[in-house]
């Protein structure tokens, strides 16, 4: 890999509040993530994703080990703006994001603080505007929004930032299901067609599935990284720290335990059913 986007090196933190002795939230956290990669981190609640999430671009810094953003280590206070400039963040809840009462103010907002010249910004949110879809509302109310809207406003407030990577901490948590597939869509899109990097936080098995990359985190600990479907292979692993795993993965699981031999890694929902029919066609011949 060339220099990793975002690095975390025996990253370990509390939360000390300065009285009795803290607990250690992330215990030794080594991740390296390549620019362009859209990588989910998944985990239970408390298992320290936010955490994590808040050392991606300084709003935390360790209380042992180092974070680097495209080689800056977050603990140089010189490097902070350049930081905050590489890594845009968006949170669950969207409206406490949304600062202007329209939304293509709202979107401006970020880069006029930046001090980006008038007509770079105009550009800027237009585009940031069309890349989630919200373009035809620009002179609209960001409250009469929808949450997916709304988030996707959010999401092109931190993209007019032209950020190189962007961490999503549980965006779609408060949304309906058509708001989540607003905002998902969205995200693969930035991350396909613009290269941004993309750290997506969810407790969504279907989102995760959907990254090239899947980090586990339990109890402040990363306990399993690859390509998603390799990770939901490790069912009982991931059942042990109170995780779920997709229908798909779960269905093939079941019938593994009951003495059928079918693969674990048919993930999506085309994968799977090819895989039943295959094994009911192979049933019948014999
Ligand atoms: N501001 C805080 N002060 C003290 N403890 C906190 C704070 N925020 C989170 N924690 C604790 O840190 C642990 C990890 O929390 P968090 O990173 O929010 O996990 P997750 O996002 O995976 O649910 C939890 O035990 C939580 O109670
Ligand atoms: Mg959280």
């Amino acid at each position: 890999m060339e220099q990793p986007i975002l690095e975390t090196k025996a990253l370990r933190f509390c939360y000390d509040d300065g009285e009795e002795p803290s607990p250690v939230v992330l215990d030794g956290v080594d991740l390296q993530i390549e620019e362009g990669s859209f990588v989910a981190v998944l985990g239970h609640n408390g298992s320290g994703k936010s955490t994590l999430a808040k050392h991606l671009n300084a709003i935390l810094l360790p209380s042992g080990g180092q974070v680097y953003v495209a080689g800056m280590d977050t603990a140089d206070e010189d490097k902070l703006l350049e930081i905050r400039r590489t890594v845009g963040m968006v949170f669950q809840n969207p409206d406490n994001q949304i600062v202007a009462n329209v939304v293509e103010e709202d979107v401006a907002f970020a880069p006029e603080n930046l001090g980006v010249p008038s007509e770079e910004i105009r550009r800027r949110v237009d585009e940031a505007l069309k890349a989630v879809g919200m373009y035809e509302y620009r002179e609209h109310a960001p409250h009469l929004l929808s949450g997916g809207q709304k988030q996707r406003v959010a999401i092109a407030g931190v993209i007019a930032m032209q950020p190189r990577c962007i961490v999503l901490d549980e965006p779609t948590a408060m949304l309906d299901p058509i708001g989540r597939a607003e905002v998902l869509k969205t995200i693969k899109t930035l991350n396909r067609t613009s290269k941004v990097t993309v750290v997506l936080i969810t407790h969504h098995m279907d989102e995760a599935a959907q990254a090239d990359r899947l980090v586990v985190m339990s109890k402040g600990k990363v306990i399993a990284d690859g390509v998603p479907k390799e990770v939901f292979c490790q069912v009982e692993e991931l059942k042990a720290v109170g995780l779920t795993v997709p229908e798909t993965t779960e269905l093939l699981w079941e019938l593994r335990q009951a003495g059928v031999d079918v693969p674990l890694d048919a993930l999506s929902d085309e994968e799977c059913a090819r895989t039943l029919y295959n094994l009911l066609r192979k049933g019948r011949s014999t």
